[in-house]
Parts: structure tokens; sequence; C-alpha cells
């Protein structure tokens, strides 16, 4: 397939620490769970209930050695009525070179995802933004880089945990003391996330869900059940229409990825008929080059219902510049659609998405939200012959996921 022929026109700035500071009001309101999720305030005094998600949380005493670090609150000045409650409090680590948070009780072979939660907020009164390192047990997961103190910076990966324990550790290196805010631990069902298996784990790099018009628009538990975390990308209005509906979207249990209702019940499409759509995928900021490649998720539903009218929307699919799927797509009205990637993809320093219409079409393309991860092979350590079944074990390599670095999305003309 031959590289589409370079188009440019409206590139929508769009700032990516809107997304990443944790301002706005989490939309979620539940009842507490007992789904199996752990939730850690690190360093907090005590546990309580979320009012925003509903979640219990508790402090992170049982999870790491009494005397490791010292607990403090963030400065005042980074707490806003919408700043969750876990992140009020840090968990330093000024002295040790390596403090490791201990989670038990999983259920070997299973798959769970694993999210740290890291605000500053100058909690030391240093105004320093410190560097420093994350490791899963003895293997290097990434390098945790503080860029502004009011920004909260999210690690997800997915995984199939080798072990009913699993250790995540805080390592210093020279720049500065090693905190947390938070950890937190979802089971996933075994079928969601095909590709993180036993050989290989996940590292989310970004999650965007497409429509809101509110930057606080934050979607996660309960309206995901698996309090997967969707921030909103928020478009321009001159360019862009955000379409959104109250009316039900069918979800396929069977489904693969599973997202959340909330997620699909909002898209974007540009506001120009002749307009397609193009995402700029910005790897540099991640140490990519550890990876086995990337996979990425696309999910679309219709939300405008054209059986009474001759309008058809059908796009193709391109991934830098080559057809990714080698038939034209139509979004399903009201139901649940999604394009993902089957194997692993090299790139190098930008992945480009592009969504373009059909000569057929007479609307441009719409979607609703995307997930891009990194693929990390994990190391097979040896055998456990435990109950007399032979039980693999494997050690995690997992890269990070900082959340919302440079994702442009830009309208093209055709
Ligand atoms: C943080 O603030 C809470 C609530 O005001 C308080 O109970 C706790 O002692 C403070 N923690 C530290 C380390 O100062
Ligand atoms: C697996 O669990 C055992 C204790 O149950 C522990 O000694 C070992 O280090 C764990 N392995 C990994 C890879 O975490
Ligand atoms: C994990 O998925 C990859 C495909 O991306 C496959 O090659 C590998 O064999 C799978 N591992 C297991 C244990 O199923
Ligand atoms: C829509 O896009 C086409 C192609 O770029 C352009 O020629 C046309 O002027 C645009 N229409 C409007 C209303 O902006």
């Amino acid at each position: 397939m031959e590289q589409p022929t370079p188009r440019t026109s409206a590139v929508v700035p769009w700032s990516l620490l809107l997304l990443c500071l944790v301002s706005g009001a989490l939309q979620a309101r539940a009842q507490p769970n007992s789904n199996g999720f752990i939730s850690i305030d690190c360093g907090g005094p005590t546990g309580y209930v979320d009012h925003t998600t509903g979640l219990s949380y508790t402090t992170d005493a049982g999870f790491i050695d009494a005397d490791a670090g010292n607990n403090h609150n963030i400065s005042v000045e980074y707490i806003t009525p919408s700043t969750p409650k876990s992140s009020y409090s840090v968990r330093s680590f000024p002295s040790e070179t390596r403090n490791c948070y201990t989670l038990s009780s999983l259920v070997s072979g299973f798959k769970y995802l694993i999210r740290g939660e890291f605000l500053y907020g100058n909690y030391d009164d240093l105004n320093t933004l410190p560097i420093f390192d994350l490791y899963i047990g003895v293997n290097f997961w990434t390098k945790v880089n503080i860029l502004e103190a009011g920004t909260a910076v999210y690690t997800e990966a997915i995984m199939v945990v080798p072990n009913g324990s699993l250790q995540v550790c805080l390592m210093k290196t020279s720049s500065g003391t090693p905190f947390i805010s938070g950890l937190d631990l979802r089971p996933l069902k075994n079928k969601l996330y095909p590709l993180a298996n036993e050989t290989q784990a996940l590292v989310l790099l970004y999650r965007f869900n497409f429509g809101p018009t509110d930057s606080h628009d934050i979607i996660r538990y309960p309206l995901d059940p698996y309090d997967r975390i969707w921030f909103p990308f928020i478009v321009h209005a001159t360019d862009w229409t955000d379409m959104s509906t109250d009316m039900n979207v069918n979800a396929d249990v069977d489904q693969l990825f599973q997202p959340p209702e909330a997620v699909m019940q909002t898209a974007i499409t540009p506001r120009n008929v002749s307009n397609n759509i193009e995402f700029r995928l910005n790897l540099q900021s991640f140490p990519y080059n550890l990876g086995m490649g990337y996979i990425y998720t696309l999910y679309f539903c219709e939300l405008d219902d054209l059986s009474s009218s001759k309008a058809v929307r059908e796009y193709y699919i391109y991934k830098n510049g080559v057809l990714d799927y080698s038939k034209a797509y139509t979004p399903t009205y009201l139901s649940d659609g999604y394009f993902y990637s089957t194997g692993p993809f090299q790139a190098d320093q930008s992945i480009v998405i592009s969504l373009d219409a059909t000569a057929e079409s007479t609307l441009p393309p719409i979607i609703n939200a995307i997930e891009l991860f990194a693929v990390i092979a994990t190391t097979t350590l040896g055998t456990d012959e435990q109950d007399g079944a032979t039980i693999h074990l494997h050690e995690l390599k997992i890269v990070i996921i900082v959340h919302a670095r440079c994702l442009k999305l830009s309208l093209v003309s055709y």
C-alpha cells in the first residue's frame, strides 16, 4: 500500500497538561465494591470510601514495612475540590535506595490492571521535581519523571500475574526522592486485551475518550467496571462536531475490550464533511526501544440514525500510511465496535493512524475512543512444583505509561 498523499489543514492545538491535571470532577458515583479491587492510598492516615468512585481505599500500612519512608501531605495549593483524595498524601523514601510494596492474594495466571499514581504537590516544601525508577520485583518497570508539581502521573500495565504476589518497588536515582500517592490493582476478565498473556504484558501509553466537551469529564469506575481511566480529549468546536447520545449502546458481552457505555455514547467527527481524521501518537516520551512493539485499539459506534437517509459513513483505517484493515469500516448504529492490532508492530518516533472516508462515503469518519500500548516481553523465571502441578513463573519486564504526552489530532482534507 502506498503512502497516502500528504495532506494537512487545521491541526488542532491541544494542551497535554489539561489531560494530565487531575483538576476535574470525576463523574463516577457508586457503592463500594468487592470486585477484588485493591486501592491503596499511600501515606494516608486512615482508610475511607472515596466519594467520587465509591471505592474503598486502605492505607498502605499492610503493604510495606512500617518503618519504610515518611508520610507527608501535599501542599494545600495543589488540592482542588476534585483532586482525588488518594493524592492528598504521599509516602516518600529519602533514605533507602529500594523500597517495595507487596500486593498479595493475587491469583496466579489471572489478568490484572496495575496502576501507580504520583502527584508531587510540593509535599516536601523543596519545590524540586524528582525523577526515579519503578520496578516490578527485580525488573525495571519505568522511570517516573515528574514534570509539574500539580500534575498527576499515572502508570498502568495490563498483565497476567505469574505469582500470587507482586512487588512494586521505587528505586532512588540521582534525581531526588522517590514518592508514591496511590497504587491500584484491578482484576480483568482473562479474555480482555488478548495480547496480554503469560509471555507479554501491555503498558498503556494513551487512553482517550472523544466527545466530552468538559475536560473534567473523566470516566472510570463505576461507569467502567474495570476502573480504567478514560481521559477526555477536548477538540475545537470550529473544526469538530462533538456527537453524543442518551440512548443505550449495545455491548457485546463477548467483546475483547468492553469499553464503558459512557465512552461509546460520545464521539467526534470533522465538521467539514470533506475532512478525514488523523492521529499522530508521539512516542518520544516513552522508552519505546525496550518493548516488542505497539498495539492500538480504536472504538467506534455510529451515533446518528442513518437508516432513513441515503447517507453513508465508511472509511479505511491506515497505520503509518499503510492500510491496516483490508475492508472499509462502517460503524454500527448504537452498537459497540472496535478495531485492534492483532499483533505488535514496530514504530520509531510516532504512529500515525488515519481514518479516511471512502469515495462512496457521504459522511466523514467518526471515532469514540483510542488506546495505545507498548508490548513488553515477560521473562520466564523457572517452574514451581506446588500442588504437583507445574506452574511457569515469569518475571515481568514492564515499561511505563505516563499518561498523555503529545497526541496530535488533525483534520485532513482530501
Ligand atoms: C495529613 O492530613 C491529615 C488530615 O488533615 C492528618 O490527619 C494527617 O496527620 C496529616 N499527615 C501528616 C503526615 O502530616
Ligand atoms: C513468587 O512468590 C514467592 C513467594 O510466594 C516469592 O518468593 C517469589 O519471589 C515470587 N516471585 C516473583 C517473580 O514475584
Ligand atoms: C502471547 O501472544 C503472542 C502473540 O502476540 C503469542 O506469540 C504468544 O505465544 C502468546 N503467549 C502465550 C503464552 O500464549
Ligand atoms: C471543506 O474542506 C474542503 C477541502 O479542504 C474545502 O475546500 C472547503 O472549503 C471546506 N469547506 C468549508 C465550509 O470550510
